[in-house]
């Protein structure tokens, strides 16, 4: 039958509304006469009955139409496909012993049709969505997302859509019994850094001018509290023109928080808070509190980054003492100026053979970015060490001395990378995470205990060579270690910062500070970040003269949301708890968004295409363009 003729199976809908859904029958509603409605998600012909697995957000329900109950139903029941759009009137029955499915809540009984009605017919989907196929995501997903509403019908991708809902409510209602007010802040507003591009949005009646989406709501949430609303939450769009990565999405949601008074203690209770109610809400998990914490410094010089994933070892050494005199120049000239040799410890790889050394060694240089990779092996057998140095390079006593040092025994494997801090550390920690993973040693994201960890003691600043200056390490907000203020002027990376992140799993999942409430250190920060004085009038005018008229101190955090519930959810992707996401390269497939836009449109925003040669607007665009001029 073709699909003009399967439309006219298609009828209002005949029947009273719903009683049930189809998640809600059970054996004790034996006997009721029921209304379902919803989708087919699969139909069998059998013994002369006909079988459709009716599939709502709730549930599925098994219904049988039979020709001695009703001919024409029965009939009509043999030309149902896929994802039509029925309506069953029936009565609930108790299955057969051998046709109950114990995996299936309403598995113990079936609607036995006594009616059904077409209420909408579907086309062939371009990718099955059935129930039975629960955890099978993985259709292309560029398809799956320009057909999101079908996506969406999932079962896997509804319970992450219900899991984000009841994160919202326990949320609010957490800060509601926290004395927070939820206050909304402009979408359309003025540049905030917070390390990405903006997302600029033109302005027609200031022809020139630009609004910027918020990278974050932190300028609005600081005047709050000078504004004295004392307490302060949100869950709100952020917007940032970034690389995208699996836990980046260009706008993504964060629950923002801002307290005045507040000291880093008080917002570590509070958010601790929040996670003890979210664990205990959606995981039926009591977490322990307070949770661990790290100076960043510990935690780049043992795990090489500043989000840790501590649920297992493989922790960096520092061994650059054990190769002094040893003759090896490699070592030695970065030790002499001022470079760390860094070394992993790996129980049980002594034996590892070439080929998978060598293949160790192209991932460390070709993805890690490492110069290289020096190894010592302690064969099980006992047998001495091995090291993928020739002897005269490096006499075995020192690849002894730092197997010595970081705890290796007979069997163990020992890598070792050297550089300059901070980036040998962190690609030792890329190392360590590829080791963890390779070796099984990291749980999957949805398995295994949660780890939450504080890193404390950011330095406020770090050196970018590209810019040749200083820039912050969280934002220009961020009140420094009052001990510290007056080294701002000597070494700008060597001051400490009132900042501190929340981990998880070694997921960044929040970051915040206690912010700077007064003017004059504000306006040093911005000095030394290279924004003079008119131009930090000029971007933060507002707030230098907000802090003019007794601002209290204050201080907050904010949680990545998406985050949270890709975490909680046990997905590997942002895209898989955001109901309609961007993909990798920032489009929506489904509206085709970003998209070209009439040559009026332009006109009336002042603004001129100036496009790279090989960028050329389809035809229609450029018809229309001709038109306009
Ligand atoms: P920060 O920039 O650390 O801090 O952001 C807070 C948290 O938001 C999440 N996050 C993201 N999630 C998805 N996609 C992104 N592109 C993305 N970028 C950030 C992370 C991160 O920890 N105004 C400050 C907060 C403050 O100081 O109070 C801020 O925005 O989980």
């Amino acid at each position: 039958m073709d699909s003009a003729s399967r439309a006219d199976l298609a009828s209002e809908d005949p029947h009273p509304p719903r009683t049930h859904t189809c998640g809600a029958l059970r054996a004790n509603n034996d006997g009721d006469a029921v209304v379902l409605k919803g989708w087919v998600d699969t139909r069998r012909d059998h013994g002369g009955l006909v079988f459709v697995d009716l599939r709502d957000r709730y549930g599925l329900t098994q219904v049988v139409f039979s020709p001695q109950d009703n001919q024409e139903a029965y009939e009509v029941a043999g030309q149902l496909r896929r994802e039509d759009v029925i309506s069953v009137r029936g009565t609930v029955r108790p299955r057969g012993e051998e046709a109950v499915n114990p995996d299936l809540p309403t598995g113990t009984i079936e609607v036995s049709a006594d009616d059904l009605a077409v209420l909408n017919t579907s086309e062939t989907p371009p990718f099955v969505v059935s129930a039975h196929e629960e955890r099978q995501m993985d259709t292309n997903e560029d398809l799956r997302l320009k057909h999101r509403y079908l996506d969406l019908r999932r079962p896997a991708l509804q319970k992450n859509i219900q899991l984000r809902h009841r994160l919202y409510q326990t949320t609010h209602r957490y800060f509601d019994e926290n004395d927070f007010l939820e206050v909304e802040t402009p979408v359309l507003m003025k540049s905030t850094p917070e390390g990405a591009r903006d997302f600029l949005v033109p302005s027609r009646l200031h022809p020139g001018r630009f609004y910027a989406l918020p990278q974050s709501p932190q300028t609005y949430k600081q005047l709050l509290m000078v504004g004295g609303l004392d307490r302060y939450v949100q869950i709100v769009k952020c917007f940032r023109d970034e690389d995208l990565r699996a836990d980046r999405q260009p706008e993504f949601t964060q629950i923002d928080v801002e307290m005045t008074f507040a000291t880093e203690e008080q917002v570590y209770d509070l958010t601790e808070g929040l996670m003890v109610d979210l664990w205990e809400a959606l995981e039926d998990t009591a977490l322990g509190t307070p949770f661990p914490r790290m100076t960043y410094d510990e935690a780049l010089r043992t795990y090489g980054t500043d989000k840790p994933d501590t649920r297992f070892g493989l922790e960096l050494h520092d061994v650059g003492d054990c190769f002094a005199g040893s003759g090896f120049r490699v070592f030695e000239s970065i030790v002499d100026g001022g470079g760390r040799i860094v070394a992993i410890r790996v129980p049980g790889e002594g034996d590892r053979g070439r080929a998978a050394m060598d293949r160790l060694e192209d991932h460390v240089t070709d993805e890690i970015g490492a110069a290289g990779l020096i190894y010592f092996q302690l064969p099980s057998d006992g047998s001495g060490l091995e090291q993928n140095l020739s002897s005269d390079a490096l006499p075995h006593a020192y690849g002894r001395a730092a197997a010595e040092q970081v705890g290796a025994e007979a069997g163990d494997l020992i890598l070792t990378l050297a550089g300059d801090p901070p980036t040998v550390y962190e690609q030792a920690g890329a190392l360590r995470l590829h080791m963890g993973e390779e070796l099984g040693l990291r749980p999957p994201a949805d398995q295994g205990e949660d780890a939450f960890l504080w890193v404390t003691d950011f330095p406020l600043m770090e050196y970018d060579e590209e810019a040749g200056r200083a820039v912050s390490m969280h934002h220009p907000f961020t009140a420094p270690h009052p001990d510290d203020v007056d080294a701002l002027d000597d070494d700008p990376t060597q001051v400490q910062a009132r900042a501190y992140d929340l981990v998880l799993n070694g997921n960044e999942i929040g970051g915040g500070s206690i912010r700077i409430h007064d003017r004059e250190t504000q306006m040093k920060v911005f000095d030394v970040l290279g924004i003079d004085e008119e131009e930090a009038q000029d971007r933060f005018g507002f707030l230098l003269d907000a802090l003019r008229y007794g601002a209290p101190p204050h201080g907050g955090i904010a949680l990545g949301l998406d985050r949270l519930t890709m975490l909680l959810a046990g997905a590997d992707s942002l895209r898989d708890v955001i109901a309609f996401p961007k993909t990798q390269s920032g489009k929506e497939p489904m509206v085709q968004s970003p998209d070209w836009v009439d040559p009026e449109q332009l006109e009336t925003l002042a603004l001129r295409l100036d496009l790279p040669p090989d960028v050329e607007p389809p035809a229609h665009v450029a018809r229309r363009k001709r038109l306009a001029s």
